[in-house]
């Protein structure tokens, strides 16, 4: 068995970190989302990946490189344009062959692996094997509608009017039958190949496709609140461990990482925290689910519920929180402008006005 990792897409609602770096590596705990997704792979036993990538090729190649970091054979399969899911598995006919293979959305988080999901595809052999979740709101997923004894029975791709609350987990297991219908598929009204389209094809054509409800927990990473809700749920699983030099005058409260090489001076820092290699944090406080990545500084500030990427500067700018500050971005206050209100008022008003 083979796997396909979707490290390919636009990214549009991760803009503007998108724009110039890929999606799939932003970190969550300062490790890049996408390796959670290889190490679940390579702990399910599969050491052959196919990677597809498109705009975003050189930085995920650097970043993965030939695989062995992770035990695993990488192949890079180069998508030109972002044409959906299942263009991704057109292009990588030639690389699947005829083995079956795991397909695995490289922005997606799933807590627990997929090891047992592999397991059972092997052990049942269905034509198609897919994970669902129950969500709250399925118009903003590929929704699955089954039939009284849990059976597939129809997809849909962002449903108006969803037939049910079960929304497909970015994990699809496909044996060689899917390529006939991939390869007979047209694009939908959003101009792409759909997943769901080849998944309803298999059904048509009388193939077996089961599902199965993850156990765990799932995220699509693909927008600010789910990543830092996935950076959240990672962070409270990690260890206290101090390797970097926090000065007396700090304070670290619950379980924070202070990587080598960082410093924390004169600071109050609540866990679950991690701060990367090389950064600094001084006069300042840094609260609960916050990844501060490699070189960063946050200096007289306060920052909770974040993620700061690579080479950032935060500085002097009172409280942050719930936001994600890209490489290299620099945060600093604004010149003090006079501000004045402008009010015409009527006879007995009353007015709250915040200073
Ligand atoms: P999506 O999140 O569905 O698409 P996207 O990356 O274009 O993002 P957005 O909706 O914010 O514009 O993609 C899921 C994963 O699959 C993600 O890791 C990107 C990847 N992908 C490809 O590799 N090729 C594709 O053609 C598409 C649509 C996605």
């Amino acid at each position: 068995m083979k796997a396909l990792v979707l490290a390919g897409g636009a990214g549009s609602r991760l803009r503007p970190i998108t724009h110039t770096s890929a999606k799939q590596l932003v970190p969550v705990a300062n490790k890049p989302v996408l390796f959670y997704g290889l190490e679940a792979i390579r702990d399910a036993g599969i050491r052959e990946v196919g990677i597809v990538v498109g705009d975003t090729a050189a930085e995920i190649q650097r970043a993965v490189g030939d695989g062995s970091a992770f035990g695993l054979e990488v192949t890079y399969l180069r998508q030109d344009a972002p044409r959906g899911l299942s263009h991704a598995v057109l292009i990588a006919r030639e690389y699947l062959g005829d083995d079956d293979f795991v397909m695995y959305l490289g922005d997606n988080f799933i807590v627990g692996g997929i090891t047992g999901l592999i397991e059972r595809f092997r052990r049942e052999r269905p034509q198609a094997l897919i994970m669902l979740t129950k969500v709250s709101d399925p118009r903003e997923f590929g929704v699955a509608e089954l039939d009284a004894a849990g059976r597939v029975v129809a997809l849909e791709e962002k449903p108006a009017r969803p037939k049910s609350d079960m929304a497909l987990v970015g994990v699809y297991l496909f044996t060689p039958a899917v390529h006939d219908v991939v390869a007979g598929l047209k694009p939908s009204w959003r101009g792409e190949l759909e997943i769901t389209d080849a998944v309803q094809g298999m059904i048509d054509a009388g193939h077996r496709v089961e599902s199965t409800v993850i156990s765990g927990y799932w995220k699509d990473t693909g927008n600010v609140t789910d990543m830092l809700e996935v950076n959240r749920l990672v962070l409270e699983s990690v260890e206290h461990s101090v390797e970097g030099d926090v000065d007396e005058a700090s304070e670290l409260i619950g379980r924070v990482v202070v990587e080598a090489g960082a410093t924390v001076a004169g600071s109050r820092i609540v866990g679950p925290v991690v701060v990367g290699a090389g950064s600094v944090v001084r006069d300042s406080y840094v609260g609960p689910f916050t990844s501060v990545d490699r070189d960063c500084s946050v200096i007289d500030s306060e920052i909770e519920y974040s993620i700061v990427l690579r080479g950032a500067s935060i500085d002097g700018v009172g409280r942050i929180e719930r936001s994600l500050i890209g490489r290299e971005a620099e945060v600093t206050p604004a010149p003090r402008v006079p501000k004045a209100h402008r009010l015409v008022l009527g006879d007995h008003s009353k007015v709250q006005i915040s200073k």
